[in-house]
């Protein structure tokens, strides 16, 4: 059964990782996807990977501007949205010592207030019924030495789930969160690191799991599309932490 059949999705960050897995699973799940990302190069290549129908829109979570021309481009071309998928976001690791106001700025820009700004523009397109779901992170449950402001970041993040749960429940909106643990995606090699400290990193946070290895895209898109679909018609308000078991046991 296609659990996506006749639905229209936008995908935030959809051009690598966990948001580009997550477009794979809702177009075979038949839905028509619209897709964003800030490198011009990443947008294309993902939109020909995923198909004819895939639309690629350039937007920059943390502006405004952007988030009403993809407000607009998302009306012209689809109409309505049955799915939200606002999951675009940054991490960058500093110590106490190492914050700098630029730091936060950038962190609360993409993870928090651009997710907020992202659903009240896209708010008047969303279908009744419809499904929202943010990306937050598993790190909001524990202490991880160096990601102080990315954690708080996604812990507003899981917090505006649960607050816009109640405030969209009237409009037939459900709104859940993802809380992914460790998840190989090309997010760590956007933290500017030689190799080696990569490598040692991974190797301490995989010690940390359970499981003992780092989660795939895909084992988070199964969750994101669970949320997404009928399947989940009686859940909101909720946070799916997809960890290895990393923050519960
Ligand atoms: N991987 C993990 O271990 C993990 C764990 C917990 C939570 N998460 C969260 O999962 C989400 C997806 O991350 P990922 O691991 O799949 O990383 P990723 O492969 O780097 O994907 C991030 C996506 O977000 C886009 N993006 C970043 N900043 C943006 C901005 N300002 N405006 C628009 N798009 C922007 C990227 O596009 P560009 O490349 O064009 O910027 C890319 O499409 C993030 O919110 C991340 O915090 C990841």
């Amino acid at each position: 059964m296609l659990r996506l059949k006749n639905k229209v999705a936008l995908i935030t960050g959809g051009t690598t990782g966990i948001g580009f897995s997550t477009a794979q699973a809702f177009i075979a799940a038949g839905a028509k996807v619209a897709i964003t990302g800030q490198n011009p190069e990443r947008l294309k290549a993902a939109v020909d990977a995923l198909g004819a129908g895939t639309i690629g829109i350039q937007a920059d979570q943390s502006n405004i501007g952007d988030l009403d021309v993809l407000a607009n481009q998302i009306a012209e071309n689809f109409g309505k949205l049955d799915v939200l998928f606002v999951n675009a976001g940054i991490v960058k690791t500093a110590a106490l010592t190492e914050i700098t106001p630029e730091h936060v700025n950038e962190h609360l820009s993409v993870n928090f207030t651009g997710v907020l700004f992202t659903i009240q523009r896209l708010l008047p397109l969303l279908n009744n019924p419809s499904s929202i779901i943010l990306t937050s992170t598993a790190f909001t449950e524990m202490g991880m030495p160096g990601m102080s402001v990315y954690s708080a970041s996604k812990a507003a993040t899981r917090s505006l789930a649960r607050t816009l749960s109640a405030e969209l429940l009237p409009r037939g909106i459900r709104v859940n969160c993802v809380s992914p643990g460790p998840v190989e995606t090309p997010i760590f090699g956007k933290l500017g690191l030689a190799p080696e400290i990569l490598q040692a990193m991974a190797g301490q946070i995989v010690g940390k799991v359970p499981m003992a290895r780092l989660g795939k895209p895909e084992e988070i898109a199964r969750a994101v599309l669970f949320l997404a679909s009928e399947d989940s018609s009686y859940v909101t308000g909720q946070d799916f932490v997809i960890d290895g078991g990393m923050a519960a046991l």
